[in-house]
């Protein structure tokens, strides 16, 4: 590999359909590339039962998990892959809590602070959150690899942006 690639790291992130309904995806990718993050690969789009459920797996028994199904299928997603030194926990960090409720609730100097997350922008609850971040690296590679190289087929429309 060549020097400028060391230390750089790949995570998923993905637009969720009310993200994308809800015309967030510019403003989203801007609050991603303001943040330091290349959009290396993106891919718009529509999971169905099968591949939601799959995306969800390990969430497969938990109550939530038919409802997180029909949301997440109610749309396109927008999946990308997202490249910076750190990219697995500074885009955790972006999005916010999983509960977009409390990612809205204003910190004493949030104003200055920039500690307004992704989610609080444009996310709803615990459920319709608009954004995914891989939590690890070792699920950033299969999660890459779920939508880039495997179970996604069904392209709306995918762009390369590899600098190689
Ligand atoms: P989880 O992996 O816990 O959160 P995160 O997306 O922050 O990694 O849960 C995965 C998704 O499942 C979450 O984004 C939305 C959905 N979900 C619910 O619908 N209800 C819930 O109570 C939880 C915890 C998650
Ligand atoms: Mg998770």
């Amino acid at each position: 590999p060549s020097v400028r690639c060391l230390g750089k790291e790949r995570t998923l992130g993905m637009i969720k359909p009310d993200g994308v309904s809800g015309n967030y995806t510019e403003e989203i990718k801007m609050i991603i590339v303001d943040s330091g993050f290349s959009i290396v690969n993106e891919r718009l789009t529509q999971l169905d039962k099968e591949t939601a459920s799959a995306f969800y797996e390990e969430h497969s028994s938990r109550s939530f998990f038919p409802d997180l199904v029909s949301y997440m299928t109610s749309g396109p997603v927008l999946a990308m892959v997202l490249e910076k030194r750190d990219a697995v926990s500074d885009w955790r960090g972006l999005i916010g809590p999983t509960d977009a409720q409390k990612a809205k609730i204003s910190h004493p100097h949030s104003s200055l602070s920039c500690s307004y997350s992704i989610r609080a922008l444009c996310g709803k609850d615990s459920q319709r959150n608009c954004v995914h971040g891989s939590d690890s690296t070792s699920s950033a590679e299969r999660e890459i690899k779920f939508f880039f190289e495997d179970v996604v087929s069904d392209d709306i429309a995918s762009h390369q942006h590899d600098e190689l």
